[in-house]
């Protein structure tokens, strides 16, 4: 239905207000008949029907074998497999349909293996621009191993052909073994059958064919060239194209990822498995859930099809590279068939978890990470799809938003009342009620008659401004927005690709840019330069809300799959990187907005695997409850595991009002995100830190203090995984990975490997809580210093004012301790360390400085210390990617009198009366003093007054 003229105004309106009213009635739930269940998706049923008749079949066949069989109808037609350099090529088929797919396994540097299928003689080209939008240069620059260091041999196997590629690296001595009849794939890592292909016999893949005729001639497939939700139908006008693969990981019993859904960290079985399984299967389909359910798979509002599993032994993952709409179940069982299957002779007891992946449309890519440690995998996974870049520094600090802050008035109050509460911020956020009727780019200007005056009297005190800019565009010929993208064709086009796609969001009749469109793209991140986005300064930062797109009046909330992208794609085939497609252009838009460029921030609600190199994500619209502050835990650290390393959740929780216990305590977790916002629904009472009165101002205050103190420390984590790849909240098995024990622990985490966090979480603040410090190695309580061995099981009492936060023995912690109004005013604040001494007398560290907002860290610009303890003396060198260059000569003339003004050993057995400092030849000592000290065992080097930039070694004695 399309309307035109007044009468669409009067629809908007009217669906406006009922949008608004449902959103003002906190507390219903989410609307579950608003959102497809498994049973409700064609192709989903189609694979279901597949995968139960392969089980039966399989059944029948174990009956009558000495061993377990799988009844899989696809099989490698003969003679199809050659080695052409770094790719094992083979054709397989349908037993019955007989058309043949092309297979690629390619090999590439560090033991990645890569398996790509699709039709030989496709009818239709499938969709294959996600890997250009996701991969790393869009995946023109992969590094693949030589050629030479791959054999592949071929063996008969109780009558059957089994190809062997074998392959070692540094890291690996691997094989990968692929049979013919049926065809799977083993990943054998250091002679285990480790990642299994098609073992289950659910592989399945829908070729492209002609539509049947009017003539009667009937397909039969169920729901496969028309398929209805509701009121919507999809037309679905090239048939089915659809395809599904068990992938399993044998020798495990916990995968982790494949964000989003608010469920545990280890996910849970979805067939099979008793109470704990959940009914439905992982859905990855990015959407617009409001008042989304907890301990649920349901799709939310981004996807990222990556799934790492870990056991005590090793951590692999894979990626399985595709934009379309995909369901993942998952089930677990003790497993004898594996070894058998390949007819191998083995037959191991190896607990595995299976996965069964079922994506809509585009080719089938899929990427097996060998690990074998946590850290290996994660280099791996980067290479693939590029690591977290730096972020600006101030993105680290403490957000202030609320939907919404109502004038320019109001958001100067907010700055000074934080100020008059010493509480640090970096940046003030303004909801859809800032601009002129929701036409994004643009002022209300009888609420801010002069931005540009507010940014500059925020800019002040170093604090920032981000402005939402969401991605549907009102229909407004007056609009120069809208009219500008519609006269330059830059709109998604609807069904028939004859017109603009029409939809309601917030502004009532919108249209969306087609980012898929390169130019349309481009367009738009000009739109954010300073120039055109009137009343922007270049301390104004930029917001993409309701990105999966959220369409008020679509199927699911969402676009029409049916619809038309750039190059007459549809939606269906790249719904799941549309959002990041935004994020991406938006991020170039402010990146390229000053010369020199400046490094962007923009926070982004619908993502993808790739997304984190655009900025920040936050889980959505949470509730201000408890279950709520839980869930985002392992929300959050999902995210990190899959890579989206700079997540928070809203702090506070979006809809209702939270206690005021609650909100200390969510400011006490919510330090720990990576992003560290609060925010608020339109019709929540304000809940600025203030407003709560004491003691709850008090307590906040101190999280939130406690947050900068830290900064050095996130930014050298950030650094880290801007070269790593590694997460900086992690779960507690990556880094301590043989701790079996705590391989689901989702309500405690470290914060790089220095920090464990345990927060508190419960409505009774003052329940005593479960601690669980692993391994054998001494932890310290971060602020009273107190020391525990682990490891150690016992509960700690709390009380509102105490969180429970630990550092790990052995690790040197960099802060900054004078409280300042932002991040920025404290760039060039002297450092502390802390010193935590391991059971060994040890403990190591870094330090990473730069300056915070350029891209000069690229020319050397920085200082990185490694920092170590060892025989009671503490050193700081450079690290080895610092190199003398003129920008790092002129960093370090900037940082001149940045100095470390105090060392706190923590942990000291003996006593000890003095420091010697040695820095640049020069020697001095210092007398150590024990007064007003907390414990005996720690001890404080005041004023070493050595440089940061330089290097220095104190011993102590
Ligand atoms: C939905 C977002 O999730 C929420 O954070 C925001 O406040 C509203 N849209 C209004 O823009």
């Amino acid at each position: 239905m399309r309307l035109k003229g007044p009468n669409a105004r009067l629809v908007s309106l009217l669906y406006l207000a009922v949008t608004v009213s449902l959103l003002a009635q906190v507390g219903l739930g989410v609307k579950q008949e608003d959102f497809k269940t498994s049973e409700q998706v064609a192709f989903y049923r189609r694979h279901r029907a597949f995968a139960d008749g392969v089980a039966k079949e399989s059944r029948l066949l174990g009956k009558s074998a000495s061993t377990q069989q799988v009844a899989s109808p696809y099989s490698v037609l003969q003679d199809s497999v050659y080695l052409d350099g770094h790719t094992l090529v083979s054709s397989i088929q349908h037993g019955a349909d007989k058309v043949p797919l092309k297979l690629s396994v390619s090999f590439l540097d560090k033991g990645i293996v890569r398996i790509r299928g699709q039709e030989a003689h496709p009818l239709l080209p499938r969709f294959d621009d996600t890997q250009k939008l996701v991969l790393r240069d869009g995946g023109a620059n992969l590094k693949y191993a030589s050629a030479d260091s791959l054999q592949l041999t071929s063996e008969t196997v109780n009558g059957e052909t089994v190809h062997i590629v074998s392959f070692k690296d540094a890291n690996h001595t691997a094989s990968l073994r692929m049979t013919e009849r049926p065809w799977t794939v083993e990943y054998v890592l250091n002679d285990k059958p480790s990642i299994l292909l098609n073992s289950k016999g659910l592989f399945h893949f829908e070729h492209l064919r002609e539509k049947p005729g009017a003539d009667g001639e009937v397909d039969g497939a169920d729901g496969a060239w028309e398929e209805t939700f509701r009121s919507w139908t999809d037309t679905k006008p090239r048939g089915p194209e659809s395809f599904g693969l068990d992938i399993s990981f044998s020798g495990y019993e916990h995968v982790y990822g494949i964000p989003e859904h608010a469920s545990s960290l280890s996910l849970k079985s979805t067939r099979g498995g008793g109470k704990e399984a959940y009914s439905q299967p992982y859905r990855l389909y990015n959407l617009d859930v409001f008042e989304h359910d907890l301990d649920s798979p349901m799709a939310l509002y981004g996807s990222i099809p990556f799934m790492v599993a870990h056991n005590a032994e090793s951590t692999v993952g894979v990626f399985w590279l595709n934009a379309a709409e995909t369901w993942v179940d998952i089930t677990r069982e003790k497993s004898s068939t594996l070894g058998n299957l390949f007819r191998l002779g083995t037959s191991s007891k190896e607990p595995t978890v299976s996965t069964h992946w079922i994506s809509e449309s585009g080719v089938m890519d899929i990427f097996l990470l060998p690990g074998p440690s946590a850290a290996d995998m994660y280099r791996q996974y980067a290479d693939l799809v590029e690591q977290t870049p730096l972020p600006r520094e101030f993105a680290l600090g403490y957000h202030q938003c609320r939907w919404n802050y109502l004038d320019q008035e109001d958001v100067l109050t907010v700055d000074d009342k934080l100020q008059e509460h010493a509480i640090p911020y970096d940046v003030i956020w303004l909801d859809i009620e800032h601009t002129d009727g929701k036409r994004y780019f643009t002022w209300d200007s009888g609420k801010f008659p002069d931005p540009v005056a507010m940014q500059q009297k925020l800019a002040y005190n170093g604090h920032q401004l981000v402005t939402v800019v969401d991605p549907h565009i009102k229909r407004d010929t007056g609009y120069r927005i809208w009219k500008e993208a519609n006269d330059k064709g830059y709109f998604v086009k609807n069904k028939e690709g004859n017109d603009n796609f029409q939809g309601w969001c917030w502004p009532g009749d919108s249209n969306w840019v087609d980012y898929l469109n390169p130019e349309a793209a481009s367009w738009i991140s000009r739109q954010f330069h300073l120039d055109k986005y009137n009343g922007s300064t270049p301390n104004l930062f930029v917001w993409n809300d309701m990105n999966e797109p959220s369409v008020f009046n679509g199927p699911e909330i969402s676009m029409d799959k049916d619809i038309k992208h750039h190059g007459g794609w549809e939606h269906r085939d790249l719904h799941n990187i549309f959002g990041m497609l935004y994020h991406k252009a938006t991020t170039d838009g402010l990146r390229t907005r000053e010369s020199p460029n400046k490094r962007p921030f923009v926070l982004s609600r619908a993502y993808f695997a790739g997304s984190q190199r655009y900025g920040a994500v936050w889980t959505g619209d949470n509730a201000a409850n408890w279950e709520h502050l839980r869930a985002s835990i392992p929300m959050v650290l999902s995210n990190n595991v899959a890579g989206m390393h700079f997540a928070g959740a809203d702090v506070g929780g979006f809809f209702g009002n939270p206690t005021p216990e609650l909100m200390t305590r969510w400011y006490q977790l919510g330090i720990w995100y990576p992003f560290f916002r609060a925010h608020a629904h339109i019709d929540t009472k304000r809940r600025e830190p203030w407003v709560f009165g004491e003691p709850y101002l008090s307590h906040i205050r101190s999280a939130i203090r406690e947050r900068y103190r830290l900064l050095p420390y996130w930014y050298t984590l950030f650094r880290e995984a801007s070269l790593t790849g590694m997460p900086l909240v992690r779960p507690v098995w990556m880094e301590f990975p043989q701790e079996t024990g705590m391989f689901s622990e989702d309500s405690s985490f470290m914060v790089g490997s220095a920090i464990m966090v345990i927060p508190a979480t419960d409505a009774d603040t003052s329940m005593p809580i479960d601690v669980r410090l692993p391994t054998q190695e001494n932890w310290y309580d971060i602020r009273s210093h107190a020391a525990y061995i682990g490891p150690l099981k016992r509960q700690f009492a709390t009380d509102l004012a105490t969180t429970l936060v630990f550092a790990r023995g052995g690790s040197i912690i960099p802060t900054r301790e004078r409280h300042r109004g932002s991040s920025e005013l404290m760039r060039r604040d002297p450092i502390t360390l802390y010193v935590y001494v391991s059971q060994t007398g040890t403990a190591t560290g870094r330090l990473y400085l730069d300056d915070g907002e350029t891209y000069n860290y690229q020319n050397g610009a920085f200082i990185e210390r490694e920092l170590s303890f060892e025989n009671a003396k503490l050193t700081s060198r450079p690290s080895v990617r610092t190199a003398s260059s003129p920008a790092q000569l002129e960093f370090l003339k900037a940082m001149s009198k940045v100095r470390v003004e105090r060392i706190v050993i923590v942990g000291m057995r003996n006593p000890l009366t003095k420091a010697v400092v040695v820095e640049n030849g020069q020697t001095r000592t210092i007398e150590l003093s024990y007064a007003g000290h907390k414990l005996d065992s720690e001890c404080t080097i005041r004023d070493p007054a050595v440089l940061v930039g330089n290097d220095w070694e104190v011993t102590l004695s």
